[in-house]
């Protein structure tokens, strides 16, 4: 399956999704006039499991891998100024290529080391995790974090294309997958009514990583990533939504330091807070907020937080860059599958969410790993 996601100054790129599509590697680059050098940008793990077969691909070019430790740590200025050391030592030149192969850390890297090397290299994202398929590597969004805040440092870069195969998800760890749930649920939440039904229904058939189920997934999240940025790649307006459950997730990852909890989780324990705020303010119905909840315990992405300290979230979230004034923006649904900016929050009203879901005990699902 092909898409097309539109951007202006003629820099739309395709999202190819098929299983085995890794295979085609080699000819669509062809297909791209992409010829140059190349610098594939993966981290241990990811390089360790597929890197022989993305090599194997590859081998009418130059190719020269680098390769960062795995996790968020990993999407810093340091790895930034690793792989622009390589890339001038080894002769990058406007006609050499930058592949991201790994999730969303290594997409965001290697997009940005991508997006400021002469000016910007060709880029080609191959995402290996849910997160990353299903949501990161469409957009155009790249970045490395700060000490102050996640994604600080970054800007908006388009892949020249995206490949997503279905099939490198299978060495997944179940906890990679829970969390790229997470991301994935939202889109439900914010845009598809039937999504979230589909969910509901059929969420352990999901979590059994489900072929047929799979695809059907990704298709609806690519559907709607790509709708939602060909009408605001900049987030002025409408992308703002991709937000939901991001303002307080991304202070809780910044609260446990970017190492207790993967995105995903935390932005499922940020879903869950603006669900119960949105109850809370009557907006949204009691029963569907349940249902978001069950969906949540039975994927398996509300990974236990360990003790926080509440005033360590507040802070972080005095660094959101959503923030006006004294009130906060948050993203609430106004029914399921639609959702709303809301810019009149109080403090007292998170504290009681973040109240609501430091007391909640998720089940034992499955082990750490
Ligand atoms: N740019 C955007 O629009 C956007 C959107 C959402 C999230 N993000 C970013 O994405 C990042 C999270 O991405 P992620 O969840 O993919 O994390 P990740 O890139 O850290 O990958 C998760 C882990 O899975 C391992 N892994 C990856 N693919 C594998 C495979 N096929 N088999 C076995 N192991 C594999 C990795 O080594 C890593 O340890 C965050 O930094 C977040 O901010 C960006
Ligand atoms: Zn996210």
């Amino acid at each position: 399956m092909e898409f097309t996601c539109k951007s202006f100054q003629n820099r739309s790129y395709k999202i190819y999704l098929e299983r085995d599509v890794l295979e085609q590697l080699d000819s669509i680059l062809q297909s791209h006039q992409l010829t140059g050098s190349i610098f594939v940008v993966s981290d241990q793990t990811v390089f360790r499991i597929h890197g022989k077969k993305l090599l194997k691909h590859l081998k009418n070019y130059t190719v020269y891998p680098i390769i960062v430790p795995p996790g968020e740590p990993s999407k810093s200025l340091k790895n930034w100024n690793k792989i622009q050391d390589t890339l001038s030592d080894k002769g990058a030149d406007r006609r050499s290529v930058v592949i991201a192969f790994g999730g969303g850390v290594i997409g965001d890297l290697a997009g940005f080391a991508a997006s400021t090397y002469m000016r910007g290299l060709a880029f080609i994202q191959i995402p290996t995790t849910l997160l990353s398929q299903s949501d990161s590597s469409i957009g155009a969004k790249v970045a490395v974090n700060h000490t102050k805040a996640k994604n600080l440092i970054g800007s908006f870069y388009q892949p020249r294309f995206v490949l997503t195969d279905p099939s490198l998800l299978t060495t997944l760890p179940k906890r990679e997958f829970a969390a790229g749930l997470g991301e994935a649920i939202k889109y439900g939440v914010i845009a598809d009514l039937e999504l979230f039904e589909t969910l509901y229904e059929n969420m352990e058939m999901i979590t059994a990583r489900n072929h047929g189920l799979l695809t059907r997934l990704l298709t609806r999240c690519i559907a709607i990533k790509i709708k939602v940025v060909e009408e605001d790649e900049r987030e002025t307006g409408l992308r703002k939504i991709l937000n939901f459950g991001h303002t307080i997730g991304h202070a809780l990852e910044q609260a446990t330091n970017f190492s207790r909890l993967r995105h995903g989780e935390a932005v499922a324990w940020g879903m869950l807070a603006a669900g119960w705020l949105a109850v809370e303010r009557r907006m949204w119905d009691t029963g569907e907020f349940e249902k978001l909840k069950s969906i949540l315990f039975r994927a398996g992405c509300l990974f236990p937080m360990g003790k926080l300290n509440p005033k360590k979230v507040f802070d972080a979230l005095k660094h959101d860059k959503k923030k006006t004034g004294d009130t906060l923006n948050f993203i609430l649904p106004e029914r399921t599958g639609k959702v709303t900016i809301v810019s009149d929050i109080k403090k007292e009203e998170v504290a009681k969410a973040l109240r609501f879901i430091f007391q909640l005990k998720p089940p034992k699902l499955r082990s750490a790993k």
